[in-house]
């Protein structure tokens, strides 16, 4: 099929920033659509992390000879980045993690087990990542809480209209995906910040892992209390992650690891803590990988998010009617607000069998569950296959996707 390009130079110095992309697979130019499990990461992330390990290797915050100190600027200097990146009201607001599901886990141990009593509430949606509800359920373990949640509509939408009666004096959590990373659905945060204020004076968490590479974050303009999301999926490496909190929660909270670095004074019967963020930074963190968040964050602003938003709306609309148009394809949710994340079934052909038929046409998606178990089991289905896209795409991959998707039926019908 034929197709007209996105602005050619620009699509081509965008795509020539990932190394990757100039790989084949099974002989054929590599597609990469599996952008929600990881994205790709551009040069100037990989440069930044090999100058560090190879022209300044030093622990941070512990020496005062020169590579200590050059490690320890370019270490927080990538927190200053994220905390500008999120609207931080303080750089002492952003810790890093390895990940979203660190972060979360942090929160549900940290905050959890201090703020709740048996019969208290968390509410979550019909949609989590499991790592946005397996650490609700070991809480609710722990204390006694009950485990609440939003239902998700045929359209892969949460049922707002359910959410007042969900909520009461007891409910002292509500945590949801910003953007669904199976359905792609983005929930209209602001105005569930808005109802959960209204009808009650529980915390908010928002998972933001498939939210930040996709649109600007500003935690304080969203009134949230806590925001978690990972650098792998922000072109970052894998490995970091950042919980935002705000900074009176993050004061009030014990911290969750002890260890090196997150101490002021330590006797050998007690310790007292560190100021934030350190008190929740226990031992040598991840320092190669965050200087590389901090310059994957530079990268997203440099590349605009004018762009960035222009190219995924343009694949998702040009992807979702050639999608639709295969002969059988179910497409799970039909949010009328969504990134460009597709997850289908074809009638009679496994998952699995779509990907590795994909795989040999050079195409990466992702199959199974993605992580939503409960979300899958709410459509009636064991797994699915997985296309989402970033802004590096482009339609001519759409077109090579539903080629493949054409010899998928061919071959297996
Ligand atoms: N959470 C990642 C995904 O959705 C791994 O694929």
């Amino acid at each position: 099929m034929e197709s007209p390009t996105l602005a050619k130079p620009k699509e081509s110095a965008l795509r020539a920033a990932f190394p990757v992309l100039s790989r084949k697979v099974h002989g054929k130019p590599l597609v990469y659509l599996d952008n929600a499990a990881t994205t790709l990461k551009p040069a100037a992330v990989l440069d930044a992390m090999d100058h560090y390990y190879r022209h300044g290797t030093a622990n941070i915050h512990r020496g005062i000879h020169t590579l200590a100190e050059e490690a320890t600027a370019a270490y927080e200097g990538a927190r200053d980045r994220v905390a500008a990146f999120v609207r931080a009201s303080s750089r002492g607001e952003i810790l890093f993690t390895r990940g979203t599901t660190e972060s979360i886990n942090l929160v549900a141990q940290a905050w959890g087990r201090g703020a709740l009593k048996p019969g208290d509430e968390i509410l979550l949606t019909g949609m989590e990542h499991h790592a946005n509800l397996v650490p609700w359920q070991l809480l609710r373990d722990a204390t006694g809480a009950v485990l609440r949640e939003i239902p998700v509509t045929e359209a892969g939408e949460l049922d707002l209209g359910a959410l007042p009666g969900l909520l009461g004096e007891r409910t002292k959590l509500v945590a949801f995906p910003w953007v669904s990373n199976a359905l792609g659905t983005v929930n209209p945060a602001a105005e569930l910040v808005r109802l959960v204020r209204q009808h009650c004076g529980g915390k908010i968490l928002v998972d933001g892992a498939q939210a930040v590479s996709h649109f600007p974050v500003d935690v304080g303009a969203l009134d949230i209390d806590f925001l978690a999301f990972s650098g792998h999926k922000l072109y970052g490496p894998t490995g970091i992650g950042v919980l935002w909190g705000r900074e009176s929660l993050l004061e009030a909270m014990p911290p969750w690891q002890g260890g090196g670095d997150m101490i002021k004074t330590v006797t050998f019967e007690s310790a007292s803590w560190n100021e934030l963020p350190h008190k929740f930074e226990a031992g040598t963190p991840a320092i190669a990988e965050a200087i590389g968040l901090g310059a994957a964050v530079a990268f997203v602003e440099e590349t605009g998010w004018e762009t960035i938003r222009e190219r995924e709306n343009e694949l998702r609309r040009y992807a979702e009617p050639l999608l639709g148009a295969v002969p059988g394809l179910r497409l799970l949710g039909a949010a009328g607000e969504r990134a460009p994340v597709f997850s289908f079934n074809l009638p009679g052909v496994h998952p699995s069998d779509i990907g590795a038929l994909l795989d040999t046409e050079g195409i990466a998606i992702r199959t199974g569950t993605h992580c939503t178990m409960p979300l899958h089991a709410r459509f009636g289905l064991s797994a699915s296959a997985r296309a989402s896209f970033a802004f590096y795409n482009t339609r001519h991959e759409a077109d090579l996707l539903l080629q493949g998707l054409d010899k998928v039926l061919r071959l297996t019908r």
